[in-house]
């Protein structure tokens, strides 16, 4: 019998009594959907699961899409991230630093991210949590001329962090191969996004990789940005969720940002990550 309890006035929740290994029923599912779609993230803690177990679960939201950073592909499903900073014969088994800014998955992307899903493997017991941001209040507090003024402009999103451009530093996206930069293009999607499933509004990746606004000259599009992030990562939009071995976890990324920590790299770190596209139009 699933239990549900939130993890934090911002967002998030628990949910217990579940196995993802065998309960994939219908109303199992379906309850976990609806949570996700309250809370923006569902915790599932203590899961037990091989990479096939994962990826069945994975598909029930939608259609998985591989990470343009193709060389930690999981070797038994190509669809499977691995992250981690564990190094094995010198070399990295995973990707150590990923999305260490806030920002939300695929948003450089013509089909973003439905939702990303985690299973930790091997994780510190403390300080190693990604950071979360409830974009769905963040607009909702905007003041109404704010709301009028800003509701239908267009962002434009390229892979990349706004905020940090130089490839050698930590917190900016993580460094493409040639190949995989000549995937990248320009997008669009709305600065105000209208939830696929829920039709709930939110504020859309105002950090990360929105780098212009269409119909404004780049100083003014940038400035407005940066105040919009700064209001929507606010502490009282923030939760902070540190994993524990056996958690598999669910956001939203239509109506979140996150940030993943900077792992200290002497401890290890090592999770699976999935991520769905989001089945209907941003625009
Ligand atoms: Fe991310």
């Amino acid at each position: 019998m699933a239990s549900i309890r939130p993890l934090s006035d911002a967002l998030g929740c628990e949910i217990t009594g579940i196995d993802l290994a065998r309960d994939l029923d219908d109303p199992t599912f379906g309850t976990i959907e609806a949570a996700l779609h309250e809370h923006l993230v569902a915790v599932l803690p203590g899961q037990r699961l091989q990479p096939n177990d994962f990826m069945a679960f994975a598909r029930r939201f939608g259609q998985p899409e591989p990470h343009v950073i193709d060389q930690f592909h999981h070797p038994a499903d190509a669809n499977i991230l691995i992250l981690s900073n564990v190094l094995k014969d010198g070399e990295p088994i995973g990707l150590a630093d990923a999305g260490t800014y806030f920002h939300t998955d695929y948003s450089y992307l013509a089909v973003p991210a439905r939702c990303t899903m985690l299973y930790a493997i091997d994780v510190p017991a403390r300080g190693a949590g990604t950071t979360f941001a409830n974009q769905r209040r963040a607009w909702e507090d905007l003041p109404a001329d704010t709301r009028a003024r800003i509701d239908g402009l267009v962002c434009r999103h390229h892979y990349g962090n706004r905020d940090d451009l130089d490839e050698a530093s930590r917190t900016a996206a993580s460094r493409l191969s040639a190949a995989q930069q000549a995937r990248m293009d320009w997008v669009r999607h709305p600065l105000v996004r209208r939830h696929t499933h829920t039709e709930r509004p939110a504020l859309y990746a105002v950090s990360g990789s929105s780098f212009g606004i269409e119909g404004m000259d780049d100083v003014e599009a940038i400035a407005l940005l940066d105040d919009l992030k700064a209001h929507a990562t606010h502490p009282r939009y923030r939760y902070t969720y540190d994993y524990r071995p056996g958690d598999v976890i669910i956001w939203d990324n239509a109506a979140l940002l996150h940030a993943a920590p900077l792992v200290d790299m002497s401890r290890p770190r090592t999770l699976w990550r999935i991520t769905i596209k989001d089945p209907g139009p941003t625009l």
